[in-house]
């Protein structure tokens, strides 16, 4: 149905009228009371899907990336498709705009989207009011900085974010992989990347003694572009800073290997999809064989299918997200993907 009927519709508009639509029309169709419809089509509950990562249960492993729902707006809604955790943001201490649109482009021939939306947001503290209602699903909260402030004053943003959060997610995504924001990459470096991961790590400790909850699981989220060597020092980072996990990877700036027009192709942006699905597998291998799996990794990135689903599963990941893949193959993929695990587990 999907595939047949509502995504050549939705393919009609421009990708983000479609994206704002698809949001309303799940919003409306939920406070219509489709929900348990939904949850009975799409949900499977099976104990052997269930994870227990990072001290989390999760109630199977197939989750929602990050910049679908990025103001925490339908988390609750999002998962009567039956995902397993939805993760928010990305979020930034104050509103902001993102980059003049239009800033979002379907690859139709790649299966793919190449997206500059500058982490366009209602702003942390809007995500807060949106997330004291209550949770029927884990929720991941993805920090980033704002535009404005410079690499060197990133911390506090940072922490502004996580401070504001901690009490309303269930782990927390330091993403520091967004090629839509000026220098953002930069503080995938090792010095400032040991250095703001440390801070987080002791205003974790902080909070969680403040508020005697435990402290959070904190994620970092990495780019599919890193090398080898700088791949080698996220491994020591992680293990250094003592945070939780990695969640591999985030969109390319690489164009290899496309078959869309160059007038999409040469659009300015992150690419997602199928494009991506090799290398953010690789890039997961990678960090399970050379780290001897000594954290948990999320792996996402060009899973369209349940086989793309598997393969970043064998190569080491724990837990898995879908965004394009989404987009392209609609909610039946994640029923799908958790099929086919409990077919062959
Ligand atoms: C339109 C769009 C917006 C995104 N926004 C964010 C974001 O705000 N923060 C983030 O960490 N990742 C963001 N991502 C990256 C996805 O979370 C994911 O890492 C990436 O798209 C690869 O997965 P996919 O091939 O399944 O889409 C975005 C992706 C897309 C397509």
């Amino acid at each position: 149905m999907y595939k047949l009927l509502i995504r050549p519709l939705l393919f009609l508009l421009d990708a983000e009228t479609a994206h704002h639509f698809s949001f309303t029309a799940i919003k409306t169709l939920s406070r219509l009371g489709f929900g348990p419809l939904f949850r009975k089509i799409w949900m499977i509950k099976d104990p052997r899907l269930e994870r227990e990562v990072f001290g989390l249960k999760f109630s199977n492993p197939v989750g929602l990336a990050a910049g679908f729902d990025k103001d925490a707006r339908l988390y609750n809604e999002l998962s009567n498709f039956g995902f397993g955790f939805v993760e928010i943001g990305t979020l930034t201490p104050k509103p902001q705009e993102g980059n003049p649109k239009k800033r979002l482009f379907r690859l139709l021939d790649d299966q793919g989207i190449i997206n500059r939306m500058g982490f366009n947001n209602k702003g942390v503290f809007e995500a807060v009011e949106q997330l004291k209602k209550e949770h029927r699903v884990l929720i991941g909260g993805n920090i980033g900085k704002n535009k404005v402030t410079s690499n060197e004053n990133a911390i506090k943003d940072y922490l502004i974010c996580f401070e504001a959060l901690f009490d309303h997610v269930d782990y927390f995504v330091v993403n520091v992989s967004s090629p839509n924001t000026p220098g953002l990459r930069e503080l995938q470096d090792k010095e400032p990347l040991t250095h703001l991961l440390k801070k987080l790590k002791r205003q974790n400790g902080k909070q969680a003694k403040k508020t005697s909850q435990k402290e959070k699981p904190i994620l970092l989220k990495i780019a599919p572009d890193l090398s080898d060597d700088q791949l080698m020092d996220i491994i020591s980072i992680v293990e250094d800073t003592k945070i939780d996990g990695v969640i591999a990877t985030n969109t390319t700036i690489s164009r290899e290997g496309l078959k869309s027009h160059l007038i999409m192709t040469e659009e300015k942006g992150g690419l997602s999809g199928k494009p991506l699905t090799n290398r953010s597998t690789e890039v997961i291998r990678f960090l399970a064989e050379k780290s001897n799996k000594a954290f948990p990794i999320i792996g996402v990135g060009g899973i369209h299918s349940p086989e793309d689903a598997l393969e970043k599963i064998n190569a080491g990941a724990d837990l898995i997200q879908l965004y394009t893949g989404f987009v392209y193959e609609g909610p039946a993929l994640v029923k799908n993907i958790n099929k086919t695990i409990l077919e062959r587990s």
